[in-house]
Order: C-alpha cells, then sequence, then structure tokens
C-alpha cells in the first residue's frame, strides 16, 4: 500500500516494504479489540464534542459511521485489511470510506499508544470477569458433587502413598478453596483497571481541552490515570492477568491429573461420561481422558504467555515500544485457554461417575488408622516422638507377620507401649477415625457439612455480585 493512504504517511516518500508490512501487521489478531476500539472511539468523540473540540453535527456522524463498523464487524463483514496495520487503523480508515474526510477529526487528541493502551484495559475488565465466572461455575459444580459424596470415603495422599482416609467432599472442598482464591485474583486484578488511559496521547498528554473524566465515566472508570508516560508505557494489567490465569491454570491441571489418575485402571476411583472422553485409533478398549490431559498441556502455554510477556517489557524504557505490540496475543490466548478448559472441566466433573466402593476399599487398610493409634497414646499423656515411635514398631511388626494391626491384643499393645489403654486396637475404626477430626477445617461429617454450606452460599454471593455489576 503506498505510504500516502495510511494515516501516518504524510512523511514519508516511499512505499512500505511488503515483508515489513507483513512482519508488523498485528491486524489478524488484535482484531479480538474491535468492539472496545469502537467503544474508545465512540466515547471519545462524544467527548470532543462536549468539549467544543468538533461540531456536534460531526460527533453524530462520526458516531453513526463507528456504529455502522460494529454492525459490519459483528456480522464478519468487515474488510480487515493488513496493509492498514492493525485493528485501530483498520477502524477510522473504514469510518473514512463511509463518512468521508469528517472520518479525519476522530483522531483529535488522541494516539495510538492511548488508544490500544484503553481498549487493552477494557479488554481486560471483561476478560477477567468472564474468568471469576468461569471459576465460580466450577466451583458450584464441584460444590454440587461434594455435596452427594460426604459419606464416600477414600484415602487421601502425600506423596502419592496413601495417608489417612478422607471423605470425597473434603476432598472436593479443597479445590473449591483454591479456586475461589484463583477467581478473587482476578478481581482484585480488575480493581487496579480502574482509571482511564484516555486522553494521555502518545506520552505527554494534549495542548487540547479534552475532558478525561468525561471518557473515564462513558468507559466505566472511576478516574483518569495519572501519568501519561506510565499509561502509556505500562502492561502491568496484562502481566497480572496472565499470572492470574497461569496460576489458575496450575490448578486446574492438579485436579485434572487426579481425573487421568483416577480413572486408570490402578485407582479406578472414577469414570469419565463419554462425553467427556476420547477413544484410541487403534485399541478399541481404550477410553482415554483427553479432555483433564488437554487441560493439564495447556497449562504449559499459559505459564509460557506469562513468561513471554514479561520478558517482552523487562528491558524497556519508558513510554511506549513496538515490542509492547507482543501483548496481546499471550493475553487473548491464555484468556481463551482459561475459559474453555473452565468448561471442559466443569463438564467433566458434573458428569463423572464415582466408584465410592471402590474408593472405600481403598482407604480401608488398618494402616491408615495409624497416626490415630499415635494419638491414643497422646492423650494417656505420653510424649508424642515416644508414641510415633511405638506405633511404627507396631506397623513395622503387622507388616512383618501379615496380621491385621486391629487384631493384636491387650498384652501385645502394651508390648510396644505400657501406656495403650485396653480395647486400643478395637479402637481404630475408618469411621470413628473421620469421625473425630472435627477440628476446623477437618473431615467430621458435621465439619464437612458446615465446610459445605459455607463454600456454598460464597459461591452464590460471589455469583449475585458478578450479576448485579453494571454489563460491559
Ligand atoms: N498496534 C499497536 C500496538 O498494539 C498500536 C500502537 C501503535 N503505536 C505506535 N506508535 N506505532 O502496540
Amino acid at each position: 500500500m503506498p505510504a500516502e493512504k495510511k494515516p501516518w504517511g504524510g512523511r514519508f516518500a516511499e512505499a512500505t516494504d511488503p515483508t515489513v508490512e507483513r512482519f508488523s501487521a498485528s491486524v489478524h489478531f488484535d482484531r479480538a479489540l474491535a468492539r472496545y476500539d469502537i467503544r474508545g472511539s465512540i466515547a471519545h468523540a462524544r467527548m470532543l464534542g462536549r468539549s467544543g473540540l468538533v461540531d456536534p453535527a460531526d460527533v453524530d456522524t462520526l458516531v453513526s459511521g463507528l456504529q455502522k463498523i460494529e454492525t459490519e464487524l459483528a456480522s464478519g463483514e468487515f474488510p480487515f485489511d493488513p496493509g492498514l496495520e492493525d485493528i485501530h487503523m483498520n477502524v477510522e480508515a473504514r469510518l473514512r470510506e463511509h463518512v468521508g474526510p469528517v472520518a479525519g477529526r476522530l483522531h483529535t487528541g488522541r494516539s495510538r499508544n492511548d488508544q490500544v493502551a484503553t481498549d487493552l484495559a477494557l479488554y481486560l475488565r471483561d476478560a477477567c470477569r468472564a474468568a471469576e465466572r468461569g471459576l465460580h461455575d466450577l466451583r458450584r459444580i464441584l460444590v454440587e458433587r461434594a455435596s452427594e459424596h460426604v459419606d464416600t470415603v477414600l484415602p487421601g495422599y502425600t506423596h502419592l502413598q496413601r495417608a489417612q482416609p478422607v471423605r470425597l467432599a473434603h476432598h472436593w472442598l479443597a479445590h473449591v478453596e483454591v479456586l475461589g482464591r484463583d477467581a478473587s485474583r482476578f478481581h482484585d486484578a480488575r480493581r487496579r483497571i480502574s482509571r482511564s488511559p484516555l486522553g494521555a496521547g502518545a506520552l505527554a498528554g494534549s495542548t487540547l481541552p479534552l475532558d478525561r473524566q468525561d471518557t473515564a465515566d462513558a468507559l466505566g472508570f472511576e478516574e483518569p490515570t495519572r501519568n501519561s508516560m506510565d499509561t502509556v508505557s505500562s502492561r502491568d494489567a496484562g502481566m497480572e492477568f496472565l499470572a492470574a490465569a497461569a496460576i489458575a491454570m496450575v490448578h486446574l491441571s492438579r485436579l485434572a491429573e487426579e481425573l487421568v489418575l483416577w480413572s486408570s485402571a490402578e485407582f479406578g476411583f472414577v469414570e469419565l461420561a463419554d462425553a467427556y472422553s476420547t477413544g484410541s485409533s487403534l485399541m478399541p478398549q481404550k477410553k482415554n481422558p483427553d479432555v483433564p490431559e488437554l487441560v493439564r498441556g495447556k497449562t504449559g502455554r499459559s505459564i509460557g504467555n506469562l513468561v513471554s510477556l514479561l520478558t517482552t517489557m523487562k528491558g524497556l524504557p519508558l513510554t511506549y515500544n513496538r515490542d509492547m505490540q507482543e501483548d496481546k496475543e499471550p493475553i487473548f490466548d491464555s484468556a481463551s485457554t482459561l475459559a474453555d478448559s473452565l468448561e471442559v472441566m466443569a463438564g467433566s466433573l458434573a458428569t463423572l461417575r464415582v466408584d465410592a466402593a471402590r474408593m472405600r476399599e481403598a482407604a480401608s487398610d488398618p494402616m491408615l488408622l495409624a497416626t490415630d493409634l499415635a494419638e491414643i497414646l497422646v492423650r494417656e499423656g505420653v510424649p508424642f516422638r515416644e508414641a510415633h515411635e511405638a506405633v511404627g514398631e507396631i506397623v513395622g511388626h503387622c507388616t512383618r507377620e501379615g496380621v491385621d494391626l486391629r487384631a493384636l491384643d491387650h498384652d501385645e499393645m502394651k508390648g510396644f507401649h505400657p501406656a495403650f489403654p485396653a480395647g486400643s486396637a478395637e479402637l481404630l475404626d475408618l469411621d470413628a477415625s473421620l469421625e473425630s477430626r472435627t477440628l476446623p477445617g477437618g473431615t467430621a461429617r458435621a465439619t464437612v457439612r458446615a465446610a459445605l454450606e459455607q463454600a456454598r452460599s460464597e459461591v452464590d454471593d460471589a455469583w449475585k455480585a458478578l450479576d448485579a455489576e453494571p454489563g460491559s
């Protein structure tokens, strides 16, 4: 495209090299900002009218031209031109086709630098909100599934070794906690996107009497940003979004990993619904957990996206540098990867079949109650380390001799430690063990039921708060 056709073509005598044009174009991805770009431009045009910088009739022309473009974008008719670099210049050039030379008034007192910062802020605000919704939706499903499984018992693991019995509800409520913190990270990040970049110009503001509060109000920001240089050169809202997304993906990946393990024949704890599994093209008997595997796999991209933007930004002097155009693909990719992963995880969990008998069987090894036995001695006044040692010897003995811990009689027990009261071994019972864990955060039935209610109302409140927000 000849340079004079570009919005910045005035000082250029030669056309851009076609390779450079292709290399620098971003419209194939930054079109994701189109609706935010239009919204920002409409707010800017109206402000120009109110500030007396553009004639009211021209403002109307600009706004209706922009609305027409919005319709074209929505219907897929918008003619994207990579020669026009990015979405901002594409929209402006199209506006000129629709309304003629008056289009040239839209960019009054504005640079693509404050424009792209505005678009991105609006995008990130929505992306954070969408992530919060997705996370609370998955939490809601986990709470529902947990409430069906208060009395389903499985081993809790450390080092992937059976450790102590827990309720499945307790296990899933652990993920509900994790995902709640993830949602609050997006909420925090969103709260910080509260100032409007428009009016910062290229880097040093404008000589024109722009009304920055007016555009801030129109776009749902609290106030204008405070420093024009910071405004056009910072991408920490993007970094924060990517960090929150990477952390949330790491958490989804851990949950996914459990589904992969649990659905193996070795565990046999759960079965994924057919709708959330895939088969093998070679082995007819196979049902593969591709969905959780892909969630686990896509976590790598999400982490990469965070590292990518951090690396892009780390050496940049103030203010805007073109390197920053590289912020977008990681952000868009992490947003859609997280949204999709949340959705498929919610579906997988909602439709998951649980084999409660298999879980209980795995939890029924009396050795899982060894800590309880040590605590019986503690209650008799024995120091814990000494109790641990004695029970360790009992475990060693039972393992070597192949005897059930609970079959030891009182004399045998006293042989290991004189403080064992009568009936110690018989006290060891899976359900009694669970029931005795009544501390806050523990796995007793009533404690878990209370935790379920608390989680349920927390998720409900989060939904209500999201629904009550003015739509964007
Ligand atoms: N496409 C550019 C970006 O995303 C928009 C800002 C361009 N500004 C400039 N001075 N060339 O960063």
